[in-house]
């Protein structure tokens, strides 16, 4: 049976020393503040929201929460954006995704001040993480390496599989794994033979989005196994939506040597992720502040 790699007592650990912080940051007259932006009422999307501003308020940080309607023009948006952008006590900006088809989603992104880019969406930090320097990481690739560091899962010379290709998880996580100096392999929807690929993994990323897709037969005995999914899938049984993972657990996890339940896993490891964006923001933005550089003056 494998080690349980529990995300939700790893957050609730670190979200002590964030507490600290942020009475640290209070002394010196700054609360931490995050706006997040919400267009549409996508059911996973208001879910995450909801936690990230419990999560704020819990330890301390101001939060705002923008909600938008699902016809919010492009204008609109970014003239919020540009708003958040010049507000002091706004440390962080979030846009939460997906975004309604009519918006351009990089557009967007690349309007929110590379200082309070705490997703790390923006071209530039996207750019500064391809080149593996320093630069806001997006929050749950980060949350991934944290759960992997604190159980001492060697990273360096592994083969690490990552199934997914999206922005917000599977390029990111790619980039991160390459600067720990893992060997990669990226697959996606289109890979033929999966299996194939899976099997040969020492860490197994499952982002796709597909409820228990991760089967047992497609992992290598004492792989660890982290999975990304968080799926509302039916279950048949007692009748009620239960949120599954993309890995096949109850089976997986008798062949792994770890693995991340869902719910409990990557999740709060995401949100704490976030939280610590959010504090690096706070802290170069009052280095700023205290060299008496404009936010604005910076592009
Ligand atoms: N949608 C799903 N995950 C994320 C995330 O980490 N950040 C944002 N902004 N949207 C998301």
């Amino acid at each position: 049976m494998a080690v349980i790699l529990d995300g939700k007592s790893l957050a609730n650990l670190i979200k002590e020393d964030l507490k600290k912080q942020v009475a640290r940051l209070k002394e010196q007259g700054i609360t931490p503040g995050l706006a997040a932006i919400l267009v549409g009422e996508g059911e996973g999307s208001v879910t995450y929201v909801n936690s990230k501003q419990r999560a704020c308020e819990k330890l301390g940080i101001y939060s705002q929460v923008h909600e938008l309607s699902e016809d919010t023009t492009q204008e609109e948006l970014t003239n919020l954006i540009i708003n958040l952008n010049h507000q002091a006590h706004i440390h962080g900006i979030l846009v939460q995704l997906p975004l309604p088809g009519h918006i351009d989603k990089y557009a967007v992104m690349d309007r929110i001040h590379k200082l309070k880019d705490v997703d790390g969406f923006r071209r530039y930090n996207q750019s500064r993480l391809y080149r593996g320097e320093d630069c806001f990481e997006p929050c749950t690739p980060k949350g991934i390496l944290t759960l992997l560091d604190y159980y001492k899962i060697p990273i360096e010379g592994k083969h690490v599989v990552i199934v997914g290709r999206s922005d917000i998880i599977g390029k990111p996580l790619y980039h991160m794994m390459l600067k720990r100096n893992a060997t990669i392999t990226q697959c996606h929807s289109r890979t033929a033979d999966l299996a194939g690929y899976t099997r040969q993994a020492d860490i197994l990323v499952a982002a796709i989005g597909k409820p228990r897709y991760i089967t047992k037969d497609m992992v290598r005995e004492g792989a660890v196994v982290i999975d990304v999914g968080i799926n509302r899938a039916y279950e048949t049984l007692d009748g009620h939506k239960k949120i599954v993972g993309d890995v096949d657990f109850d089976n997986v996890k008798n062949i792994a040597s770890h693995i991340t339940p869902v719910p409990y896993g990557v999740g709060p490891m995401t949100i704490v992720s976030l939280i610590q964006n959010t504090l690096k923001a706070a802290h170069i933005h009052s280095d700023l502040q205290k060299r008496q550089i404009g936010l604005a003056s910076i592009q």
